[in-house]
């Protein structure tokens, strides 16, 4: 069973929807097993807390899992794709490895820097966006790319990256 979960001012309200849907996940592991829920548990969870896992956030990962917190840290900070502090209302998150350096991942990242006028790891004065740079993303023939919520963009030129900015602004781009 899910504990009790007791809010705090950097934790999200998780609905009854959200635990049962936790409760959910964990069931899908054997009996003892539940720490193995964690990734996808921090994955509903950073979307409750608006996008970014606070220490609090992950306390509270650790009573659900009955864990040690640091056992949910280990896993919060080895995996880029979760976020450890705020971030804007969409994370543009370009690779910036080999086969898309070769392809002008460097290119990308400068043009929306200078576009939205902040540095990567920046969060634009208005939430909107925030830039990261993300080793391989697994589409290395497609680059450059970023993701933006749940889908790539590919093969992005300036252009491109602006009607992607765009759509954004006009809430027409998939969060989850
Ligand atoms: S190197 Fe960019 S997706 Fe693989």
């Amino acid at each position: 069973m899910i504990k009790t979960v007791i809010t705090q001012q950097d934790r999200p309200v998780l609905s009854p929807e959200k635990m049962a849907e936790i409760q959910g996940v964990i069931q899908q592991f054997p009996e003892g097993k539940s720490k193995s829920a964690i990734l996808r548990i921090l994955h509903i969870v950073e979307r409750e807390a608006g996008g970014w896992l606070s220490p609090d956030t992950m306390d509270m990962v650790a009573e659900i899992l009955s864990i040690e917190p640091i056992e949910v840290y280990e896993v919060a900070t080895f995996y880029t794709m979760f976020n450890l502090n705020p971030v804007g209302k969409y994370v543009l998150e370009v690779c910036q490895t080999g086969p898309c350096m070769l392809v002008g991942s460097d290119q990308t990242i400068e043009y929306i820097e200078k576009t939205l006028d902040i540095k990567v790891g920046e969060t634009t004065a208005d939430g909107m966006f925030t830039l990261k740079t993300s080793e391989c993303l697994g589409a290395c023939g497609y680059g450059p790319l970023l993701k933006c919520g749940i889908h790539y963009h590919e093969h992005l030129t300036n252009d491109s990256i602006d009607t992607l900015l765009t759509a954004c602004r006009n809430g027409e781009v998939e969060k989850y």
